[in-house]
C-alpha cells in the first residue's frame, strides 16, 4: 500500500513504521492517523511480522503533537468526536495489538506524540527527545489517552506536574520517571529497538499476545485481570508453541516456535 505521511518497511521479522512528515515535526493530521491504522493493522496480521517499531522520520521529531491547524476552529462535537475516533483508531488500537510495538522516541514526543509513544507495549529514547503534554498551554487537554496512560506510566503526581506545567522533560528524566526504558545516542536508537525486537523474536508469538493481553488488562476498569491471566494462561496449553516449547526444554534443544 501506498502511503503519504508514513513509510513502513518489513525485514527480518520487524516491521518499522516511521512517521514521515519533517516539515511538519511529524505531526499527526487525520490522514496520518488513518495511515498509521492502515500500517499497523497490515502488519499485525502479517504473520512474519513478529515485532512492531515506530519512529519518526529526521533527527528532530518523533511527533510534536496532533496537527493544531486542523482542530483549531472545531466545536465542542468535534473536539469529542476528534479524540473519540483517534483513540479507536489508533491509540488503543495500537496498545491492544497482540504483536509487541516499540516505540523509538527520536526527538519531540509532543501531546499526540507522546500519547502515541505511551500506546507502545514500550519505549527507547535517544538522549536528544524531549517528551511532554503541553495541551493545557494551548487551553485544552491530552484526548488521546494521555491522562490516562501518563499516570500509569510515571504515577500520579509526576504526570499532574507535568500536564499541569506543559512542561517538557528530557531523556534523562524520562527514564528516572520510568517512561522510557532506556536512553541511547540517536545513532544507536534503531539498533538497540532492533536487538530487543530480534530477542523478543525467539520467544512465542502466541504467549507473547496473551502476555500482552493479560498485562494490559490491569489497565482496564471493570476487567479482572487475574481472571484475564488465568483465562490466557489455559489457553497457551492448547497451542503449538506450549507443545513445542516444553518439547525443546525436555530435549535440550533451541525450540522452533511457529506462532501458533
Ligand atoms: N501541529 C501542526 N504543526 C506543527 C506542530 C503541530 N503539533 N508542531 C510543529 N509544527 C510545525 C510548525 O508549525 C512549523 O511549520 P511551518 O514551518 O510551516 O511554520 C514546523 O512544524 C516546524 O516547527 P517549529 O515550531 O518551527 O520548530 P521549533 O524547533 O521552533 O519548535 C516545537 C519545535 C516542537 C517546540 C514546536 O514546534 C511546538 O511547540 N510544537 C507544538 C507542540 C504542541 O503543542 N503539541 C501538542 C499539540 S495538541
Amino acid at each position: 500500500m501506498n502511503y503519504e505521511n508514513i513509510l513502513s518497511k518489513a525485514e527480518n521479522g520487524i516491521t518499522t513504521i516511521t512517521i514521515n512528515r519533517p516539515s511538519k515535526l511529524n505531526a499527526l493530521n487525520k490522514s496520518t492517523i488513518n495511515e498509521l491504522h492502515n500500517a499497523f493493522k497490515t502488519a499485525d496480521e502479517d504473520a512474519a511480522t513478529k515485532v512492531i517499531i515506530i519512529t519518526g522520520s529526521g533527527e528532530k521529531a518523533f511527533v510534536a503533537g496532533a496537527d493544531i491547524g486542523e482542530f483549531a476552529d472545531f466545536n465542542v462535537e468535534n473536539g469529542a468526536k476528534l479524540a473519540a475516533e483517534g483513540q479507536e483508531l489508533l491509540f488503543d488500537f495500537v496498545e491492544n495489538l497482540s504483536t509487541p510495538v516499540i516505540a523509538a522516541i527520536n526527538g519531540f514526543a509532543l501531546g499526540g506524540g507522546l500519547e502515541l509513544a505511551m500506546s507502545a507495549h514500550f519505549r527507547l529514547a535517544s538522549t536528544n527527545a524531549r517528551m511532554g503534554l503541553p495541551e493545557v498551554s494551548l487551553g485544552v487537554i491530552p484526548g488521546y489517552g494521555g491522562t490516562q496512560r501518563l499516570p500509569q506510566l510515571v504515577g500520579k503526581g509526576r504526570a499532574m506536574e507535568m500536564v499541569m506545567t506543559a512542561g517538557m522533560i528530557d531523556a534523562d528524566k524520562a527514564l528516572k520517571y520510568g517512561l522510557v526504558n532506556d536512553v541511547v545516542n540517536l545513532a544507536d536508537l534503531m539498533p538497540l529497538a532492533e536487538k530487543i525486537g530480534s530477542k523478543i523474536m525467539r520467544n512465542s508469538s502466541v504467549a507473547i499476545g496473551k502476555a500482552i493481553k493479560a498485562i494490559n488488562a490491569n489497565f482496564k476498569d471493570g476487567v479482572d485481570g487475574f481472571g484475564v491471566e488465568i483465562e490466557q494462561f489455559g489457553e497457551c496449553f492448547g497451542t503449538e508453541d506450549f507443545r513445542e516449547g516444553t518439547t525443546a526444554f525436555l530435549e535440550k534443544r533451541k525450540a522452533e516456535f511457529l506462532g501458533k
